[in-house]
Formats: C-alpha cells, sequence, structure tokens
C-alpha cells in the first residue's frame, strides 16, 4: 500500500502548500481513501502537483470534526461516500483561538446533500481489509493538552467523536490517526481488537504530542512494547517529541517525520 500526506503542517519539497491541517491519501491495491481534507483546498492543489487524481476516491473518512481536518471538504464536489462518527458535527470554540469556531464549516445537512453519509460510533468495515475504527475505547489516559475546545455551554469537549484508520495487509496492520484526541495507544489497541492482529507494522499520523513530560514518555513506552515497527509522525506532534521518539526508540522503532507532498509505501 501507498500513502501520501497531501497537506500538513511542515513544508514540502516539492511546490506544495502546507497548513496547520491534515489531509492523507490512502491507496491500497484497487481501493483509494481520502482521510480528512485540511483547512482549505491546498489538499486538492497539492494533489494536482503531485499527479493524483482525486476523482478516483472511493471513500472518504474524517477522523473528528475538528476544522483543521474537515473545513477542506467543502472543496469537495464528488458524490462519494463520506465516514463519520456522528458527534463530529459538534460546535465546538477553539481555547487557543479566541473561542473561534473549532468545529467544521458545514452543517450535517450541507454534508447530507453533499455526500452519502455513514455515520457510526461503531467500528465499520470500509473494505475487505480497511476499518473505521468508531468511537475509541478509552483505557488510558488521553493526551494532557487535549481540551483546546469548548462546547457551546462552556463544557469541557472530550472529543469522543476522534478516530482512525486501520488497513490490515498480510505481515500486520497499519494504523492511521490523525490527531489522536483519543490517545494514540487507545486507538492502536482498537485497531489490533477490530483486526485481531497485534503485528504493528506503522503508525501514522498526528499523535498529539507536544512536550516532553510523564505522558510522552508512555506513550513511547508503549510504542517500544508493542514492537511497533515504523511511526510516521506529524501534524499536532512537535519536533521535541518526534527526536524523543528517535532517540528513545533506535534500534526498535524506525522514526519518520511527515510533511506536505510526503508519499510512502509499506
Ligand atoms: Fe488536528
Ligand atoms: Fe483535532
Amino acid at each position: 500500500m501507498r500513502f501520501t500526506i497531501l497537506t500538513e503542517n511542515r513544508e514540502s519539497n516539492c511546490n506544495c502548500i502546507n497548513e496547520d491541517g491534515l489531509s492523507i491519501y490512502i491507496e491500497l491495491e484497487n481501493k483509494k481513501i481520502l482521510l480528512d481534507a485540511g483547512i482549505t483546498d491546498a489538499f486538492m492543489k497539492n494533489a494536482k502537483v503531485l499527479g493524483i487524481d482525486l476523482q478516483e476516491i472511493d471513500k472518504i473518512v474524517l477522523s473528528h470534526g475538528h476544522w483543521d481536518h474537515g473545513n477542506g471538504l467543502k472543496y469537495i464536489n464528488l458524490k462519494k461516500t463520506l465516514i463519520l462518527h456522528p458527534d463530529a458535527y459538534t460546535k465546538r470554540y477553539s481555547l487557543l483561538r479566541n473561542m473561534a469556531f473549532g468545529g467544521i464549516n458545514q452543517t450535517r445537512e450541507e454534508l447530507k446533500e453533499k455526500f452519502d453519509l455513514i455515520e457510526t460510533k461503531e467500528p465499520y468495515q470500509i473494505f475487505e481489509n480497511v476499518w473505521f475504527l468508531g468511537q475509541i475505547n478509552r483505557r488510558f489516559e488521553v493526551p494532557k493538552e487535549n481540551a483546546h475546545t469548548v462546547l457551546e455551554n462552556n463544557e469541557k469537549d472530550y472529543l469522543y467523536d476522534d478516530t482512525g484508520i486501520v488497513v490490515k495487509l498480510e505481515k500486520g496492520i497499519v494504523v492511521f490517526s490523525s490527531c489522536s484526541h483519543s490517545g494514540i495507544n487507545n486507538i492502536i489497541e482498537q485497531a489490533k481488537e477490530v483486526t485481531r492482529d497485534d503485528r504493528i507494522l506503522a503508525v501514522v499520523g498526528g499523535f498529539h504530542l507536544k512536550k516532553l513530560n510523564e505522558y510522552t514518555n508512555k506513550i513511547i513506552e508503549y510504542f517500544s512494547s508493542n514492537n511497533i515497527k515504523v511511526a510516521y509522525m506529524g501534524h499536532c506532534t512537535s519536533d521535541e517529541v518526534i527526536q524523543e521518539f528517535k532517540n528513545k526508540l533506535k534500534g526498535t522503532t524506525k522514526v519518520t517525520t511527515l510533511y506536505a507532498g510526503a508519499k510512502f509505501e509499506i
């Protein structure tokens, strides 16, 4: 399988636009999935630069209802299936951006008109070897700096809509998690459960790790004890944390940094 980072926080080396959001194009043998769409139409412009024809998308998945992952959906004019958690339309406001709207810029009705919606809290099999993970069972604690959006009534936003995708290959599984508000370890556990496979070839996405602290250390230990072969890290993951992963997981997990336009093959 292959995946391309259509847009991401980090700068590209290929005339692609980077923005503080995420969009990943996943290509399996004969199926193509768009995971998130970033903030603007940057992901579409970059797809053109990279020679990717987005008409070929089979399914679209939204990882969670944050603006930096869902606003780009507005630019898609293809009648495709969009899979998401029913809470992804939650109205939420950003504590980090002066209470600016932090949800997605389209209502359920608008999305319903445009896409064939599949809204599910349960894991959902997208293709023979691909699953939308559904609401994540939070058996381990979630990231400390998670509460950067609040609900309309000012209550804490637990982001229960945050989820990911798992792809099962012959040699093991590949887990995609865009923002990991549910905890990357919880997401991986759910992926193992859904696929009944604990051979983790790779974990791709934003891990929501910003600082070197006890929580980050626990995640690093989790990667080590689960024998995760490759970590492709970006978006809401700081350079400092990526470096720490590299230092501590030397010889066990290969650590690669994501950037807009990056292509990878597994
Ligand atoms: Fe994000
Ligand atoms: Fe997010």
